[in-house]
């Protein structure tokens, strides 16, 4: 897949366009990345490790927690607004060129195992190609057989992004570290950033027990102050419901966020093992979406 994304991509030394080589991508000026054996590439210059990507056994557990459709009403309801956003911006642009526009991709900042972008693409009519990017290289071989149509990138996304100017037509962001200049700029003119963060209640049942680390109650109102420059608020929704997780559930849950760095795996099991088993957990997230200014406002 990753040749079908190449276009939307540049050289992040220099900023030109890529082309695939053999086993490696490259700009004309002779700067080169290895695609690897599981089909992503890492454009990373100089194959820097960045610091916040998920770890091998972080990927897993989630790996294992979404497969099991936990989490599937979320990433229908993310399915279903990208599909409106790409329809608006595929008139918009008919309209602006009086001719049909090749569609842009989705790019996903933070991408994980792709489980988000995969069924976003799922949605989408078949011109549309994912970009999931993500520092985490368990992630990205994850991500990279996610979906047929996903090329999978490594770079670090609190950082300049290796995607071209206006490339995407949507652009994702789940969970995850969002930085509001680039996605900015690699969103084009029509389209639309949507953005998944928990609400104050989300896990709820399981933060106290557990000893998990909370929910930033203020997240909301950075989210809107990193972004507010860049983009104005379009719609927002809220999706609730209890979830009955099992004890494996709650271990992968726990296994795949920040509190797998802070609390100790004995201490975990215990906490675990006194649950009830299913526990009913409450999953509270918004999905924001968001329409780019035409330049950024000045603060
Ligand atoms: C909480 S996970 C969310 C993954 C996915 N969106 C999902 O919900 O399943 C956050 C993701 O951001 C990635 N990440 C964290 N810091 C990053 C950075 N500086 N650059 C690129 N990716 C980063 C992690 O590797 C991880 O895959
Ligand atoms: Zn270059």
């Amino acid at each position: 897949m990753l040749g079908d994304v190449l276009r939307f991509l540049v050289c992040p030394l220099c900023g030109e366009a890529l082309a695939q080589r053999d086993a490696a991508v490259g700009c004309r000026r002779g700067h080169s990345f290895d695609v690897a054996r599981q089909g992503y590439v890492n454009l990373l210059p100089g194959g820097r490790s960045v610091p916040g990507g998920d770890t091998p056994d972080m990927v897993s557990a989630r790996a294992g927690f979404l497969a099991a459709g936990h989490f599937a009403p979320v990433a229908a309801a993310l399915a279903e607004e990208a599909a409106a956003a790409a329809a608006v911006s595929a008139a918009a642009s008919t309209t602006a060129t009086a001719t049909a526009q090749p569609a842009g991709c989705v790019a996903e900042a933070g991408a994980g195992t792709g489980y988000y972008l995969a069924t976003v693409l799922s949605a989408l009519p078949p011109e549309h190609a994912g970009l999931a990017l993500d520092a985490s290289k368990a992630a990205l071989r994850r991500a990279a057989r996610a979906h047929p149509r996903i090329g999978a990138v490594g770079c670090d996304v609190w950082h300049a992004l290796p995607v071209a100017d206006q490339a995407a037509t949507v652009v994702l962001n789940v969970f995850a570290p969002r930085h509001g200049a680039e996605l900015h700029r690699i969103l084009s003119p029509s389209g639309t950033l949507l953005v998944v963060t928990p609400a104050p209640e989300h896990l709820g049942e399981l933060v106290g027990p557990l000893g998990l680390l909370t929910v930033d109650q203020r997240k909301q109102e950075r989210l809107a102050g990193k972004l507010g420059p860049y983009f104005a608020p379009a719609e927002q929704r809220e999706h609730r419901e209890t979830l009955a997780l099992s004890h494996q559930a709650v271990a992968e849950l726990v296994a795949m966020g920040p509190s797998s760095w802070h609390a100790d795996a004995g201490t975990l099991a215990d906490r675990i093992a006194r649950l009830p088993d299913p526990v009913p957990v409450t999953l509270a997230v918004t999905l924001s979406a968001y329409r780019r200014r035409p330049a950024p406002a000045t603060p």
